[in-house]
């Protein structure tokens, strides 16, 4: 049997395989909301926020093959995700910046969630692996808040929302 011979060769629980791989359906699912926010922005005219979740979506891309690659190379079986239920419509842009960072504050708890997990079950390579995501999610998560501070700040008066978008082009890392 297929599934004996991937079970022999790794020290992976199957429930940490299965909570793995649905976060990596997780990421996927971020990667393509984030490129529904972009081309919404961009359509709007909002070219500096439309490029900040262009590169948001392509974050989690890297956060996604991160979660694959450790599966697979502790000997398990990494799953192609399914993307549903994609969001590609907006009432504005305060509303993709809620989403954003909502979005956000659930994955810091399923990243809490699985790092526990993993510390009663006793995993703590997953549990090491898990520690990047916990980290970088104190920074996704800053990034996002200050983004509505951004916009609560400028205010939509007169041209708000020129300035809003500009100020949040400026929040996209620097190669
Ligand atoms: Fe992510
Ligand atoms: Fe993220």
């Amino acid at each position: 049997m297929e599934t004996s011979i991937i079970r022999k060769n790794t020290s992976l629980s199957e429930e940490i395989i299965e909570v793995l791989n649905q976060q990596i359906a997780v990421e996927a699912h971020s990667s393509a909301a984030y490129l529904g926010m972009s081309a919404w922005c961009h359509l709007k005219g909002y070219i500096h926020a439309g490029e900040f979740f262009r590169h948001q979506s392509e974050e989690e891309t890297v956060h996604k093959m991160k979660l694959f690659d450790y599966i697979l190379d502790m000997g398990a079986h990494a799953l192609a995700p399914e993307v549903h239920q994609v969001n590609n419509n907006f009432d504005d842009l305060r509303a993709v910046l809620d989403t954003y960072l909502d979005m956000e504050i659930g994955i810091t708890n399923r990243f809490n969630k699985i790092a526990k997990q993993c510390f009663e079950l006793g995993d703590f390579q997953t549990f090491s692996f898990v520690q990047w995501f916990l980290d970088e999610q104190k920074e996704e998560e800053d990034t996002a808040r200050r983004t509505i501070e951004i916009y609560e700040l400028i205010g939509i008066e007169l041209d708000g929302l020129f300035q809003i978008d500009k100020a949040i082009g400026k929040l996209i890392p620097q190669a």
